[in-house]
């Protein structure tokens, strides 16, 4: 999708569908409106008359000009002027491409007019992201419908706002849409496509791209390193495993790196210990924080982001086999602590322990991993947010604060000690599971233990990486979550 911000008056672009905000209470004599009914011969102000469109947020009304200037424009209510905020501008742009969509539309533009409440650059880069996210759709592995393609918005442009704010703001909001939609094309790819190899050459390839240093460990190379955590997983598998290092020196040299370590499980069956069938399926979207972190480090790139930052993704599968790890079996890991494996379906943390202890060796400023770790997160947050769990409440406090600027919310749970003995073990320095109670936590405590003493905070995406398309800039599937959060978040830090 190609993404403009143009330098001139809503009123004069010859566009097949021009998007207008409208907030709760705004009159038809507001300027922005009223230079809009100069083309429309008074439309506007018939419908605000009417009371159509008053400015609620389910509002949307379409109306037709003339041969000159927008040949439509749609009115959409964005709710009260004082709570617009960022994620309700995102909407408001995946509405309006939902609009185009309908009416079979490849080309919008929407004005960045009515939205005074949030500063310009914030207001241009989330009707950016929310555009670009909504127009995009995972269609790769299927056939054209002959009787009725479908037809994808392929150009946005925005209009109006401040020229250097919103500018700036709409072509950063393109970009992390853009990262975003990577994230989302490979959670979508299938197990079968988006494999640990599949996702290593797709790092590679973005990589080259942005002029990002980039490794990528075999696993003869991790055999090595003694990423025997890592490697205990992929035993079960015909596919290879992969340890992928990307890094962007943003930041000056010897400057301590911040870390991103998402989870790249390409299909988590369980291993020996199975899942049952029923929604096995969906496990092919257990490799969401690897392709989150792959994402993001794509945004980070292309931002020019003024820090170190190293993504760091263990991508494997897990599968049962006559070589699988099985349960009861002490491993070995990169830290050097020894691991009791009770249960092989909590394999997450196995490959995050030695992604992590990797990156406590780079001693980082703060490291941050995403993963779809447990089913308990779903029963403890549902969809809407993801939990956080640190050993730095101030990380925290960052994190929440990206969390709800970037509409990637994340709540903290705590970690204290308490929580560790759950993890005892008879027959090695600690269990990969710790029973039913708090089970985000205790999964959290058996990182916590790969840390060291670096500032770390983990992020449970396994209730928020997937969806049914709920929000208007979503489909069903990958969200993409949390590739705008970390983007944010590295952007802050960085000043
Ligand atoms: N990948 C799953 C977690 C998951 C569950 C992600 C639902 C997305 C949706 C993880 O590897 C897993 O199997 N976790 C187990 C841990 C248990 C064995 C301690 C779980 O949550 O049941
Ligand atoms: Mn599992
Ligand atoms: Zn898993």
């Amino acid at each position: 999708m190609q993404l403009r911000y143009i330098e001139d008056l809503a009123q004069g672009q010859e566009t097949p569908l021009l998007a207008i905000a409208v907030a709760d209470g705004a009159s038809a004599t507001e300027a922005y409106l009223s230079a809009i009914d100069s083309v429309l011969r008074g439309g506007v102000e018939a419908v605000m008359t009417a009371g159509d469109v008053t400015g609620k947020s389910s509002d949307e009304v379409v109306l037709y000009g003339q041969a000159e200037g927008p040949r439509r424009v749609v009115l959409l209510g964005v709710g009260k002027a004082d709570d617009l905020d960022a994620e309700k501008l995102r909407r408001f742009a995946g509405r309006a491409v939902r609009v185009a969509e309908r009416l079979k539309l490849e080309a919008l533009t929407i004005s960045l007019e009515g939205m005074d409440g949030v500063d310009a650059e914030v207001a241009a880069q989330a009707v950016a992201e929310g555009a670009g996210l909504a127009a995009w759709k995972f269609t790769e592995l299927q056939a054209e419908d002959e009787e009725s393609p479908t037809v994808l918005v392929n150009a946005v442009d925005l209009v109006g706002g401040d020229t250097a704010a919103s500018s700036a703001g709409a072509m950063a909001g393109a970009a992390i849409a853009r990262a975003v939609n990577f994230c989302r094309s490979l959670q979508d790819r299938p197990g079968n496509v988006a494999t640990p190899t599949h996702l290593a050459d797709e790092a590679e390839r973005m990589c080259s791209a942005m002029g990002l240093d980039v490794t990528i460990f075999d696993e003869a190379r991790m055999r090595e390193e003694d990423m025997h955590a890592l490697l205990s997983v992929t035993r079960g598998s015909d596919e290879e495993a992969r340890f992928i290092i990307m890094e962007h020196r943003g930041g000056e040299d010897g400057e301590a790196p911040l870390i991103l370590v998402g989870k790249g499980l390409t299909f988590d069956s369980g291993g020996i210990s199975i899942k049952p069938s029923q929604g096995m399926e969906e496990m092919k979207y257990d490799m969401s924080g690897g392709a989150a972190v792959i994402g993001a480090m794509q945004a980070i790139a292309e931002l020019g982001v003024h820090a170190n930052v190293v993504g760091l993704v263990p991508a494997s599968d897990n599968m049962p086999s006559g070589t699988a790890t099985k349960p009861g079996d002490v491993i070995s890991s990169l830290a050097g602590k020894t691991i009791e494996v009770i249960n092989t379906d909590a394999e997450g943390r196995l490959i995050l322990a030695d992604a992590l202890a990797w990156g406590a060796r780079m001693k980082p400023a703060a490291m941050v991993d995403c993963a779809t770790l447990t089913g308990s997160v779903i029963i403890a947050l549902g969809h809407h947010a993801a939990a956080v769990i640190s050993n730095d409440d101030a990380l925290v406090a960052e994190l929440r604060e990206a969390g709800d600027s970037s509409g990637e919310r994340c709540w903290q749970l705590p970690l204290w000690d308490e929580y560790r003995k759950q993890l005892d073990s008879g027959a090695a320095d600690l269990q990969n599971i710790g029973g039913r109670p708090a089970g985000s936590i205790t999964a959290a405590a058996f990182l916590k233990e790969f840390v060291a003493d670096v500032p770390w905070a983990h992020l449970d995406i396994a209730g928020t990486a997937w969806g049914e398309g709920k929000l208007p800039y979503q489909r069903k599937g990958g969200t993409g979550f949390p590739t705008r959060l970390l983007v944010e978040w590295v952007r802050r830090r960085a000043g």
